[in-house]
C-alpha cells in the first residue's frame, strides 16, 4: 500500500557499508567493511579497520576547500536579540586554535577531555578540537551536578576539562565553572581547565591549572595539522544510564561513527547544504547533539543551527520565532517540547512565518499520536512530513524511522529500518516473531555506528547488550510489528526511565536518595506525565527516629538534585511505611508502578507479599499526588 513497504535492503551489507564509507575523506581508504562477532565469549566489533582518517577533516577541511564562506553554524543566543553566523573557514580556524591550545598544554592523542559546556559555538569547536588532535572527548550535560561530573572525570581518567564561566538558559545563569571547581575537590587528575567567557560572572581562577580561552587563543596559530587516526580509535565517550549501577561510558570510534552519522543525516533529513538551514534543538550533552548538531550536519557541509536557550523563553513562541528569523527548513526536536508548546495558544505558532519549513523530526522518546497530529497540522501546516526517529546513545545514529515522502498515515510509528539496519522482534524464548507481533527489539547485524564497548568495563558491555538474547544486540526496548511490516516502539522493557527525553536509571536515583541520612530504603518508578512523557515517583522508607514531613520530602528531592543534577529532580517523593516485597525480599515493582500510575485497581495478585497490608497504605499515601 505504501512506499515504505518497498524500502530496499542491500543484499550485501559489507559492500553496502564500504560504499557508504566513501562519503568520507580518508587519509588511507579502508579495504574492508565489518569485522565483528557477537558471540558472548568472543565479542568484538570493528569497521573499516585498515582505514585512516580524522573526524574534524570531514567536518571542516574539505568544506573549507570547497565553500569556505558557507555558514557552518548559526548561533542563536538565549536572548532573542543575539545571533551569529560562523563560516566554515572561521569554524576551521577556531577549532585549529583550540586544538593548538590543548596541545600546548600537553593534551595528547588518546587523552580524555571532559566538556562541560553551555550551547555556544565553542562547544562544537571543543569537540572538533579534541578530534583534531586525537583526544577523546566526553561531553557532560550542563544539567548534571558537580557530583555526577566528578564521577565521570574519575571513570574516564580525564586530564583536561573545557568549560565556561557560566551558561545562560531562559534568562537564568548556570554556574558551570563553580560546579567544575566543586567536582575537582573530589576528582583528581585534571591538569587543565580551559574556560570560555560566556556570562562574565566572577569565577575562581587557579593559576597553573585554569586558562581563559579568549586569552590563550591569541597565542596560537589558526592552523593545526589533523592527527591521523585509525578507524577504530575512539572518537568520544558519552555517559548514559542503564537499569543498574552507575551511568556507563559508551564508546564510539572514528571511522564507523562518522560514516554512520553522515549517512543517516543525509538519508533522513535530505538537507540541501548550499541552501537550507537545519536545526536540531538538542543539547550537545546528549548523543542527539553529537550526531545531529555537530558531526552529521557538518560532515555533510550543512548549515547547522545551535540554540543556547529554551523553547519557553522569552515566551512559548520562541521556536517558531527562530524558525522565522533564520528560515529554518528542517526542525528536529523532542516530543516533550511539542507537548509543552501545544498546551499554549496556537497563535504563538501561527503568528510566525513558517513557510521555510520542509520537514519536522521527533526524537528521544515516544511521541503520542495527539502531539504528532498537532506538530504535523499546526507548526507543519499539514504539508511538512514528520520523521519520528528511533535510536539510542549506543546506536550512534538513527535506526528505524519514516523517511520524507513516505505516507504520513501512521502517526507515531517508527515504521521501517534504514537500509543496512536489520532489526528483529524476539519472543520471551528468544525466537524471532515473523509477521505481526510484539516482543523485545533486537538488531541482528552490526552496523558502523554501533558502540564498541563500555569505557573500562567491556564485560559490562557484553552483559548489558548481548546476554539477554544470544547473538543479537538487545536494545532494551519493546516493539510491535504490524500487518504492513511497520515497527512501533512500545517503550523500555527494563528499569530505565525517559523523562523529557532524558534517560535515567531508577537504580541511580535510588542510590542518590539513600545518601540522605534519613533514608533507609528507596524504590523509584516512572508514571505517565502529560508533558515530560514520564515523571519520577520515589517511594522512600525512613530510618527509625525520623517522622515523615513535607520538609523531609523536599530535602530528599534536593538530595537527588545534588547527587545527579537538576535534570533528575523527582516529581514526587512518597514517604512510605514499607515496600511491597515478596517473602524472599524482592521488591514488587509492578505494584509500585500501578500505584504511581493511579491504577490501584489493577494490582493483580498480591497474595505472595510478605506484608500485604502495606499495599493499602501505599495507595492511601499516593492519593495526595496529581
Ligand atoms: C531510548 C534511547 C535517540 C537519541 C536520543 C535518546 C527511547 C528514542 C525514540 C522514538 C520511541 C524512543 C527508547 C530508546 N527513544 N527515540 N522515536 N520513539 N522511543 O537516546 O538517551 O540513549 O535513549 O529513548 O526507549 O531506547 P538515549
Amino acid at each position: 500500500m505504501s512506499d515504505r513497504t518497498s524500502r530496499q535492503q542491500p543484499s550485501d551489507l559489507d559492500a553496502f557499508w564500504l560504499k557508504e564509507a566513501e562519503r568520507l575523506d580518508w587519509m588511507t581508504k579502508p579495504s574492508k567493511a565489518g569485522n565483528w562477532s557477537w558471540a558472548e565469549d568472543d565479542l568484538r566489533i570493528a569497521w573499516f579497520e585498515d582505514g585512516v582518517l580524522n573526524a574534524s577533516v570531514q567536518c571542516l577541511d574539505r568544506h573549507v576547500a570547497a565553500h569556505p564562506d558557507r555558514t557552518a553554524i548559526i548561533w542563536e543566543g538565549d536572548s532573542p536579540d543575539v545571533s551569529e553566523r560562523i563560516t566554515y573557514r572561521e569554524a576551521f580556524e577556531e577549532v585549529c586554535r583550540m586544538a593548538n591550545v590543548l596541545k600546548a598544554r600537553g593534551v595528547r592523542k588518546g587523552d580524555r577531555v571532559i566538556l562541560y559546556m553551555p550551547m555556544v559555538p565553542e562547544a562544537a569547536y571543543a569537540m572538533l578540537a579534541c578530534a583534531r588532535i586525537g583526544a577523546v572527548h566526553s561531553v557532560v550535560f550542563g544539567g548534571f551536578s558537580p557530583e555526577a561530573l566528578a564521577s565521570r572525570i574519575e571513570d574516564c581518567g580525564a586530564t583536561a576539562i573545557i568549560t565556561a564561566d557560566g551558561g545562560r538558559r531562559g534568562g537564568k545563569t548556570i554556574p558551570l565553572k563553580a560546579n567544575v571547581d566543586k567536582a575537582l575537590e573530589k576528582a583528581s587528575g585534571i591538569r587543565l581547565v580551559l574556560m570560555v567567557q560566556v556570562t562574565d560572572e566572577k569565577v575562581a581562577f587557579e593559576d597553573g591549572r585554569d586558562l581563559w580561552w579568549h586569552e590563550a587563543r591569541d597565542d596560537v596559530t589558526p592552523d593545526c595539522p589533523p592527527e591521523p587516526m585509525k578507524a577504530e580509535d575512539p572518537l568520544f565517550i558519552l555517559y548514559t544510564s542503564g537499569s543498574t549501577g552507575k551511568p556507563k561510558g559508551v564508546v564510539h570510534t572514528t571511522g564507523g561513527y562518522m560514516t554512520y552519522a553522515a549517512y543517516t543525516h543525509e538519508k533522513v533529513f535530505r538537507v540541501e547544504p548550499e541552501r537550507e538551514v537545519y536545526w536540531c534543538t538538542a543539547d550537545v550533552g546528549w548523543i542527539t547533539g553529537h550526531s545531529y548538531i555537530v558531526y552529521g550536519p557538518l560532515a555533510n557541509g550543512c548549515t547547522t543551527l545551535m540554540f543556547e536557550g529554551v523553547p519557553s523563553y522569552p515566551d512559548a513562541g520562541r521556536m517558531w520565532a527562530v524558525v522565522e528569523k533564520h528560515e529554518v527548513a528542517v526542525l528536529y526536536t523532542a516530543p516533550t517540547a511539542v507537548r509543552a508548546l501545544m498546551r499554549e495558544s496556537d497563535e504563538l505558532v501561527t503568528k510566525h512565518d513558517r513557510s521555510s519549513l520542509r520537514l519536522l523530526g521527533s526524537v528521544g522518546e515516544p511521541i503520542n499520536p495527539e502531539a504528532w497530529r498537532w506538530y504535523h497540522e499546526v507548526p507543519g501546516e499539514g504539508r511538512c512530513d514528520i520523521v519520528d526517529t528511533w535510536w539510542q546513545t549506543e546506536t550512534g545514529g538513527i535506526m528505524i524511522t519514516p523517511l520524507p515522502g513516505d505516507p504520513m498515515d501512521k502517526p507515531a510509528a517508527a515504521t521501517k529500518p534504514l537500509p543496512g539496519i536489520v532489526p528483529a522482534i524476539l519472543d520471551a524464548d528468544g525466537k524471532p516473531i515473523e509477521g505481526p507481533g510484539e516482543g523485545g527489539l533486537v538488531i541482528t547485524q552490526s552496523w558502523p555506528g554501533q558502540a564498541r564497548t563500555v569505557w573500562g568495563d567491556h564485560e559490562r558491555f557484553v552483559q548489558t547488550y548481548f546476554s539477554t538474547y544470544k547473538g543479537a544486540y538487545f536494545t532494551g526496548d519493546g516493539a510491535r510489528r504490524d500487518e504492513d511490516g511497520d515497527y512501533w516502539i512500545t517503550g523500555r522493557l527494563d528499569d530505565v526511565l525517559n523523562v523529557s527525553g532524558h534517560r535515567m536509571g531508577t537504580a541511580e536515583i535510588e542510590s542518590a536518595l539513600i545518601t540522605h541520612k534519613a533514608a533507609a530504603e528507596a524504590a523509584v518508578v516512572g508514571y505517565p506525565h502529560d508533558v515530560k512523557g514520564q515523571g519520577v515517583h520515589c517511594y522512600v522508607i525512613l530510618k527509625e527516629g525520623y517522622e515523615p514531613s513535607d520538609e523531609l520530602a523536599l530535602e530528599l528531592k534536593k538530595t537527588v538534585r545534588e547527587e545527579i543534577g537538576p535534570v533528575a529532580t523527582p516529581d514526587r517523593v512518597q514517604l512510605a511505611p514499607g515496600l511491597p516485597k515478596t517473602r524472599s525480599g524482592k521488591i514488587m515493582r509492578r505494584i509500585l508502578r500501578k500505584i504511581a500510575e493511579g491504577h490501584p485497581d489493577q494490582l493483580g495478585d498480591t497474595s505472595t507479599l510478605a506484608e500485604p497490608e502495606i499495599v493499602d497504605k501505599l495507595i492511601e499515601g499516593a492519593k495526595g499526588f496529581k
